[in-house]
């Protein structure tokens, strides 16, 4: 589902680029979520919030800890 119209980034993009980025605003800049209109800001910051939380610890701060088991 498409979650930004303006850049046209959908929500499997967003939890995608969570899996990558060291936190909530490096994934707002690496996808470009928010930086025009502004609209999908709310509707974007929940799902990087809920694909976060769904992330170990260690990972959330730094992905590149992150060992899979
Ligand atoms: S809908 Fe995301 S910046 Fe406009």
């Amino acid at each position: 589902m498409y979650i930004c119209l303006c850049k046209g980034i959908t929500d499997q993009d967003i939890r995608e680029a969570v899996k990558t980025s060291g936190n909530r605003k490096e994934v707002f800049k690496k996808l470009g979520l928010a930086s025009d209109c502004g609209s999908c800001f709310e509707e974007a910051l929940n799902i990087v919030n809920e694909s976060s939380n769904s992330l170990p610890q260690v990972a959330k701060s730094n992905p590149r800890n992150y060992k899979k088991n």
